[in-house]
């Protein structure tokens, strides 16, 4: 492939960049001193100010005050600061043009000459500072109070990951949010559409309501969940993504098995907005804030260190025995530093919660030489989305300093499919990796799964043990070592350190002391709130964790007395309830719910937010229509089928049967004791209930 071909750089450009630096540097200065600082005359200065303006890079405005040398403000917009970092590119892409010319000359050799977007050994500085797309702290101040009057977006979780990765440099050479043309261009053939490699789609999906209400090359502040501008975007994209097609190419299967493609159909909003991010400031982090880094922050610490090789361990899972001797190697095998690099963003939902995870870390990092070994936390948001999450990974590493990379067994996997297949081979990840690699910029230390020889009392790669007939190989998966956790069972030393594990035994007390959530769902008058009523007073005969029962008209009277019965309406009454659930299981306590919960993506949602926190238990409480209908015991189906009740479940609003409820009870010529009492042997056989 050709080298991208960089925009030729004027003078004018020039001109314009000295002008939106110097305002950026020095936004307070008077126009006199901003003339000195530049060499211009008053003249020249003004009509370069006036051009700067009618091209959107600046505003000028009038100031009160006596000082007249001081009567005017400018402040940059988010234009003007995109336009900035851009022409800062430009001249880096022009100065390191120029070098290789002059290394071609001095050594002949040009024909090896490889561009910098094919960044190799020769030409990778990883040490080197890396462009960021904040303002200086001066315009920020002053771009933050501009920003309070554009129209703004508040930033889901996931898009504040991505927005301080932007920001940072850690998602370098991105500039903002995918264009359409780069977004095609990624989801074909990974690929931006300058030609630099780029696996991952980074998008600010929207509403379509909020979509419409933009126009091209406005300006908008993107918010946090607290309301504060972390940055603004010129709007210069807005499209409606094939999301099937994204799921397809992206992440190999439009299966909602798959945590992305679940999150891109039923989470991400149904528009894309691409377009250049001027940061203002980084999203505030109140935990751990000594072991954070920008990739600026970690280049500088290696070079402060004098680490010319460093290889990262990236991990969402706290660190074992085996994970402690992948690294060993790893950092042996490429004579390199090792920078353990969790990811503390967002991971795959029902993964051990940073937190713990982290004081885990920590307890470990005691067994590492320090002189060798560094732990930072990435706020990077997953997608489990394998080989190519594998080499976005790796430009990520890059990004932060890193020369190596550890690439394991089924690397950033994200479980099995909804046809129980694994959605990639196991070494899938590392074929990927190993074609990009020189791309990339970091080379892949790759390694087979790891396994205990009893014998040799070690860990080894599995496809390096030539005795494997004669030796004992012992391993602990994660579902057993889980299962060992819930069960309150051993859990050897051969497998983890006995810090780790008490470290998670006090996060996740066994399953029959920790909080639960039994959801059921089924029509109205199927018998939900009979049962429900029935095992909550079982529950609470046994004693030792409090209960609360969410029913669906208790609920509607207390919570969402507002709320009517369209789909819109069912599913916030159905996520209040979720919510109230998952605080309920996450301080150990028993949330039972029984709301109708049609819609089987909602039901999916809350399951989410309970298994965060604890066990989610569905129960199809499986009573036919004819049969709902024929007790009608609030005289509603009558008045459903007379039209008097409009979208009544069943009748004329839709009921997604659940397609795998943990248990389903018929109430046909069944007691509700017996009912509830099936329940009871399912908690029981979870061990969640003592038996
Ligand atoms: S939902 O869909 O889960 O939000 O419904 P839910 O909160 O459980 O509320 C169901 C109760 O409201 C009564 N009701 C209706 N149900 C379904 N459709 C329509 N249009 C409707 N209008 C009122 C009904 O009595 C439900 O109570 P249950 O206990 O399920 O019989």
């Amino acid at each position: 492939m050709a080298p991208p071909k960089a925009k030729p750089i004027t003078d004018e450009d020039g001109n314009v960049f000295r002008l939106l630096r110097q305002l950026d540097l020095a936004p307070e200065a008077s126009q006199r001193s901003i003339a000195e600082a530049l060499g211009l005359s008053l003249g020249t200065l003004n009509t370069r100010l006036k051009s700067a303006e009618a091209a959107g890079f600046i505003k000028i405005s009038e100031r009160s005050g006596p000082d007249r040398r001081q009567r005017f403000a400018y402040v940059l917009t988010p234009r003007g600061a995109a336009e900035k970092n851009r022409l800062t590119e430009s001249f880096l892409a022009r100065k390191l043009a120029e070098y290789e010319a002059l290394h071609a000359e001095l050594t002949g050799t040009a024909s090896g000459l490889v561009h910098i977007k094919h960044r190799t050994e020769l030409m990778q500085n990883n040490l080197a500072p890396i462009s960021e797309l904040y303002v200086s702290y001066e315009s920020a101040q002053k771009l933050k109070v501009e920003a309070g009057n554009l129209v703004s977006h508040d930033l889901s979780p996931r898009q504040i990951c991505d927005l301080e990765l932007l920001m940072n440099g850690g998602f370098n050479p991105l500039k903002g949010f995918l264009s359409e043309e780069d977004y095609n261009g990624v989801v074909e053939n990974m690929r931006l559409a300058d030609g630099s490699l780029w696996p991952m789609p980074i998008t600010l999906d929207v509403s379509e309501e909020f979509a419409a209400s933009l126009e091209i090359g406005q300006d908008i502040a993107l918010r946090d969940q607290e309301g504060v501008i972390l940055g603004t975007m010129t709007v210069t994209d807005r499209w409606t993504p094939d999301k099937s097609r994204e799921a397809e190419k992206v992440f190999g299967a439009d299966d909602a098995a798959h945590p992305a493609v679940n999150y891109l159909h039923n989470t991400a909003g149904k528009v894309y907005l691409g377009g250049p991010v001027t940061g203002i400031q980084q999203p505030v982090h109140y935990d751990f804030r000594g072991r954070r880094d920008t990739p600026n922050e970690l280049r500088a610490l290696f070079r402060k260190l004098g680490w010319r090789k460093v290889v990262a361990f990236q991990t969402r899972n706290p660190l074992h025995r085996a994970h402690q001797e992948l690294t060993f190697r790893a950092a042996k095998e490429a004579q390199a530093n090792l920078l353990i690099h969790p990811v503390v963003g967002m991971t795959k939902p029902g993964d051990v919660d940073h937190f713990t995870r982290v004081r885990c870390y920590e307890a470990v990092l005691d067994k590492y030489p320090q002189s060798t070994t560094n732990m930072s936390l990435l706020n990077l948001a997953m997608r489990m989305g394998g080989p190519r999450e594998a080499v976005w990974h790796g430009l990520i590493r890059a990004n932060h300093g890193c020369t190596h990379f550890i690439v394991g067994r089924d690397h950033a996997g994200p479980g099995k499919n909804s046809q129980g297949e694994d959605f990639y081979g196991p070494y899938d990840a590392q074929d990927l990796f190993r074609e990009y690699q020189s791309e990339i910029g970091v080379e892949m230390v790759d390694f087979k799964h790891m396994v205990y020889v009893q014998e040799r009392a070690q860990y080894e790669p599995a496809d390096e043990i030539e005795d494997r007939d004669n030796v004992t190989i012992l391993n602990i998966s994660g579902t057993e070592l889980r299962r060992r956790l819930q069960e309150g069972l051993e859990i050897p030393e051969w497998f983890s350190f006995p810090e780790v594990v008490a470290e998670l035994r006090r996060t996740r007390p066994p399953r029959a002391k920790q909080g639960f959530t039994v959801f059921f769902t089924g029509l109205s008058g199927s018998g939900k709130s009979t049962i429900a009523n029935a095992l909550m007073v079982k529950l609470m005969e046994m004693g030792g964790r409090p209960v609360t029962l969410l029913d669906g008209d208790i609920v509607r009277k207390n919570l969402s007395s507002e709320l009517g019965f369209s789909k819109e309406h069912r599913d916030l009454n159905i996520r209040r309830i979720g919510y109230v659930a998952s605080e309920i299981t996450k301080n150990g306590g028993i949330a039972i719910c029984a709301p109708i919960a049609p819609y089987a993506t909602t039901r999916r949602a809350v399951r989410e937010d309970v298994e965060q926190f604890g066990a989610f238990i569905e129960v199809h409480v499986a009573t036919s229509l004819e049969e709902c209908e024929r007790r009608d015991r609030k005289g509603l189906y009558k008045l459903a089928r007379e039209g008097k009740i409009k979208e009544f479940t069943g009748i004329s609003d839709p009921y997604d049967v659940p397609a795998d409820p943990e248990l389903s009870v018929e109430t046909e010529n069944v007691e509700v004791d017996n009912c509830a009492h099936q329940v009871i042997r399912k908690l029981e056989s979870m061990g969640l209930i003592a038996g």
